[in-house]
């Protein structure tokens, strides 16, 4: 996304692993028009050298809080004062817990302290360090005080582990803050539906598929970043959303088209991103069915509503946005269910793909409209759902 106007960015960076990643962060913002200013902790002296990040930065760079140069130069109030955005990337779990005591022993938390700009942070710890309930915790509070946590990503770890922890790439680092500065869907209603839906057969056995909602939350929290009013209506998926979001849980898919018909009233636009069930069973039993030993079973099932089809031929001048999980031909599928389904965009994924799709983290998807076709290269899907909300929001109608 480019920048619509440049910013004074003061980029912290704590003792972790992922301090290498800074300077590409650094590059990035710089590149793209920005000043930068970098503060250092002790620790992150030992992970990427203040010599690397000055020659970077053009600036020398700030460490010491108790320094009398530093203090001529820019103390500690006139570089809480000098910046517009602070980000602190790597955000270490000590950082977090000092920041969320409020400390000032040191230059960083400071300048925190005495800041009135909007703060980002970036966590890059040890998966468990960052489920600990301590951090939980930490973080909570720093999400009380209106810091905007980007990340931690999923996947690989430096020690070996692999789950929630790894700093969140700089381009997504990027993205997200440009998206949540320009916030260009501020005021926009946007109603995004996510995950499976179950159909019930008996008390205790549904049909369901795979999706995991995770493209879904992705696009809700990204919307929301930029600005506008989200409610996410959610099929049965373990996930958390951020707290600025209504989130609504329904199981079937006649509950998600109920939901979405009552709240598409009010709405300027429809993210139907939920892998919604195409059928259900006509007989939904009471009890549980008992097995047989003599005879197989047959399930007779009905056509469900296709909610987006419905709702964008309801609604004309709303924008919708659906998406197409395809095993082949995928294109082709894409373009004819954009028209058939009355679609202002259609987002199209091949999932017979093993490494991207339904329970990766990744995916690679073409968007259509009916002037254009972008490629998405593979990528994570909280940055794929940045783009994708960045594209809805320079749609024309949305233009001010
Ligand atoms: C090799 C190594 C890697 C580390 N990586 C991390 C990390 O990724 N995240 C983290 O929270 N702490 C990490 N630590 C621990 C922090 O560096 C330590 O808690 C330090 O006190 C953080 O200080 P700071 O937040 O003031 O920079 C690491 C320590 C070592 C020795």
């Amino acid at each position: 996304m480019e920048n619509t106007q440049s910013s004074n960015i003061l980029l912290c960076i704590t003792g972790s692993i992922a301090a290498y990643k800074s300077a590409d962060l650094a590059r990035l913002f710089i590149k793209n028009g920005h000043n930068i200013r970098i503060l250092m902790t002790d620790s992150a002296c030992e992970f990427i050298t203040p010599l690397t990040m000055q020659a970077i930065s053009g600036n020398s760079v700030h460490r010491n809080l108790l320094d009398e140069s530093a203090e001529q130069a820019m103390g500690h109030i006139e570089l809480a004062k000098w910046a517009d955005i602070i980000l602190i990337a790597p955000c270490s779990a000590e950082t977090i817990s000092r920041l969320s005591s409020g400390r000032a022993d040191d230059l960083l938390g400071a300048v925190i302290l005495a800041s009135k700009a909007q703060i980002y942070i970036a966590p890059a710890m040890n998966m468990n360090m960052w489920a600990n309930i301590a951090t939980q915790n930490n973080v909570e509070s720093l999400r009380h005080r209106a810091m905007i946590f980007i990340g931690p990503s999923k996947g690989e770890q430096a020690c070996g582990d692999n789950g929630y922890g790894r700093m969140s790439e700089p381009e997504e680092i990027y993205e997200t803050i440009q998206m949540s500065e320009n916030k260009l869907l501020n005021g926009k209603k946007i109603i995004v539906t996510a995950g499976p839906t179950r159909e019930q057969i008996d008390p205790v056995r549904f049909i369901s598929n795979n999706s995991s909602g995770k493209m879904g939350f992705a696009l809700a929290e990204a919307a929301s970043k930029s600005g506008a009013d989200v409610t996410l209506i959610a099929g049965p998926v373990s996930l958390e959303c951020s707290d600025q979001i209504l989130r609504i849980d329904v199981n079937t898919a006649a509950e998600m088209y109920s939901e979405s018909k009552k709240l598409i009233v009010d709405a300027d636009i429809f993210i139907g991103c939920a892998a919604v069930a195409d059928y259900s069973p006509i007989i939904q039993n009471q009890n549980k069915i008992k097995k047989s030993s003599s005879k197989d079973l047959q399930i007779s099932l009905k056509k469900n509503i296709d909610i987006i089809s419905s709702l964008s031929k309801e609604y004309p001048h709303k924008k919708f946005m659906g998406f197409c999980a395809e095993t082949e031909n995928v294109e082709e599928h894409a373009k004819i269910k954009l028209v058939e389904k009355g679609l202002d965009f259609i987002v199209a994924n091949d999932v017979s793909k093993k490494d991207i799709g339904f329970d990766s983290d990744f995916n690679e998807i073409s968007v259509f409209t009916k002037e254009s076709h972008t490629h998405l290269q593979k990528a994570s899907k909280n940055l794929l759902a940045i783009q994708l909300i960045n594209m809805l929001s320079k749609d024309n109608q949305f233009i001010h």
